[in-house]
């Protein structure tokens, strides 16, 4: 008992005292729902026009169909489209086998029975991928006779029926129901991403597909790879096979084929979703040194080699031969038009150990200035790059650097210190540009840490309308270290979610309370969809997830 209570009285002490640590300023309080039934038709993310009416209609799923109004460009034989009807029907009325519906149930006056979808521009782009410069807007009319949605381009129409999959709810008695409502959207960024990485932890293709799964239920459009790192090189090369064989955790069942690749790369399509892979150098390369020789640059200790290895070794020919065949075959095996190069975090230390290193700096006349070595090493590569018709993406530090870069280039802004001037630089100097500095998500805390995520205003920083327009979005970013199958989805989602609303929906779209009220909604539309979204808060779903 006094032992008992000593413990309580102790740990109040240090709660008050850690709590005074903690809690300089006066915590926010935690959003809470308004009250409301716990769902539905709530909308993530917010559209750029909504309106609806207190009308609501019966779906049956005995009777409801997606019908293609399209003329003969897209159509029924529009994978893209047929895979996305299954898809939202399963989402709208749950699995087939689940249903309970009697089949003789009658059409209704107060029914919706028909979805027509229209795609109106002659390119629906149905046999392409989609790209930056995508057309994704939709305008969708919920009403009698049939809703219908229009778009001009099938990724602006798989939006379109995320949406209306999110406005269908169940009334009381578990119909599902839908109110008439007019929407006209559009993406604020063309750029809304997830980074994912495949190299601090090996991701298997079943969670990488959920991942992109539940990107297309939040409107995300561009899945960043960032799939090899110093830790492992899973990718499976057929020009280099030697790498993988070597430098991923295990060749045979640590790996992505030839084929798991293309079967990301496709499902990511039929989604609307890009697939940008990073390779990363000439830092962060340890796992390429493994299975090719002579890559890496030998350090030394004092004037003999240490038999360690830096960054790669940007004075040999060698180095630019690899590169070459590499991103040869890197270009063709995926389609995006545009590769991340990385470029970030390149330590100088062996480098400077290197008596070879040291003389060519010399000979260059680069001084000590070891950046003007990493600065040769990317431009002769991006001039490699460029013999490929690929755009690239950088991490802010090639830009810093001042190595000359295309003007297409995406500069990747990261570092979160000095974000804005960063931002205001790279604009000036006419590059288009994303970030992430906000959205490192593999940062966790206790609370709900969506909201600061939710809070960021990517545009601001000093700068003209023009520079503001160089900025194409975001992306939330997803670090390994700590993070594998077990943990990736739940960790990520819903705090992605935040960022995907930021990217998508209109800027003056900032009430924490209601973005509270509709997350907590969306994750249970997740969670119901199978897919492990933590919860926001105190709180529950009307369909708690069943496990895997
Ligand atoms: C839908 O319509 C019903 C009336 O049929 C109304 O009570 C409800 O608030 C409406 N929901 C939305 C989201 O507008």
């Amino acid at each position: 008992m006094q032992t008992g209570l000593r413990i309580i009285v102790l740990g109040l002490v240090l709660g008050l005292c850690l709590g005074q640590l903690y809690n300089d300023q006066d915590p926010e309080p935690e959003p809470e729902p308004e009250v409301r039934g716990p769902n539905q038709g709530s909308l993530w993310p917010l559209p750029q026009n909504v309106q609806s009416f207190d009308v609501s209609f019966k779906l049956s799923s005995s009777s409801f169909r997606i019908v293609d109004a399209n003329p003969s460009s897209a159509g029924p034989s529009c994978n893209i489209l047929q895979d996305a009807y299954r898809r939202y029907y399963e989402y709208i009325f749950g699995a087939a086998k689940k249903q309970r519906e009697s089949k003789a149930t009658l059409v209704g006056p107060l029914d919706l029975s028909e979805l027509h979808v229209w795609i109106t521009s002659p390119d629906s782009e149905c046999d392409g991928y989609p790209a930056v410069t995508s057309d994704e807007s939709y305008q969708l009319t919920v009403d009698q006779p049939y809703a219908v949605l229009m778009a001009p381009t099938v990724w602006g129409a798989l939006h379109g029926l995320e949406t209306f999959s999110q406005l269908v709810f169940e009334d009381e008695y578990g119909a599902k129901s839908i109110n008439i409502t007019k929407i006209s959207d559009f993406p604020r960024f063309a750029h809304r991403g997830i980074l994912l990485d495949t190299s601090r932890h090996f991701l298997n293709i079943k969670v990488i597909l959920a991942n992109l799964e539940t990107m297309a239920m939040n409107k995300f459009n561009v899945f960043h790879w960032h799939i090899v790192d110093d830790q492992s090189f899973p990718y499976v090369s057929r020009t280099f096979p030697q790498l993988s064989q070597q430098g991923a955790y295990h060749p045979y069942t640590h790996v992505y084929t030839p084929a798991d690749v293309k079967m990301v790369i496709e499902f990511a399509r039929l989604r609307g979703i890009r697939v940008v892979p990073e390779f990363d150098t000439p830092g962060h390369t340890q796992s390429w040194g493994k299975g090719q020789t002579n890559l890496l640059t030998p350090c030394y200790s004092g004037t003999k080699p240490s038999g360690t290895f830096g960054p790669v070794n940007p004075i040999v020919n060698t180095t630019y031969d690899f590169m070459s065949q590499f991103f040869k075959e890197i270009s063709s095996v995926f389609p995006d038009a545009y590769v991340h190069l990385g470029g970030d975090e390149v330590d100088f230390s062996c480098w400077k150990s290197n008596p070879d290193i040291q003389k060519f700096m010399e000979q260059q006349g680069f001084g000590k200035d070891f950046s003007k070595l990493e600065s040769f090493y990317i431009q002769r590569l991006l001039d490699i790059i460029n013999t490929t018709k690929k755009g690239y993406m950088i991490w802010q530090e090639v830009f810093d650097n001042g190595v000359k870069l295309k003007p297409d280039t995406v500069v990747h802004v990261w570092e979160s210190k000095g974000m804005d001037v960063e931002m205001a630089h790279v604009t000036a100097a006419g590059y288009t540009t994303i970030i992430s500095a906000p959205w490192y998500l593999n940062y966790i805390s206790y609370g709900q840490d969506w909201t600061n995520y939710y809070k960021v205003e990517p545009l601001n920083f000093n700068g003209t309308d023009a520079q503001k327009k160089l900025v194409i979005g975001g992306e939330a970013c997803m670090w390994g270290e700590h993070v594998d199958a077990t943990n990736l989805t739940p960790r990520l989602w819903p705090r992605a979610s935040a960022v995907a609303e930021r990217l998508w929906s209109a800027k003056d779209v900032t009430n924490i309370n209601d973005a509270y009220s509709r997350l907590s909604a969306h994750r249970c539309r997740m969670v119901e969809r199978g897919i492990p979204a933590e919860p926001l808060y105190t709180s529950y779903c009307p369909k708690e997830y069943k496990g895997i």
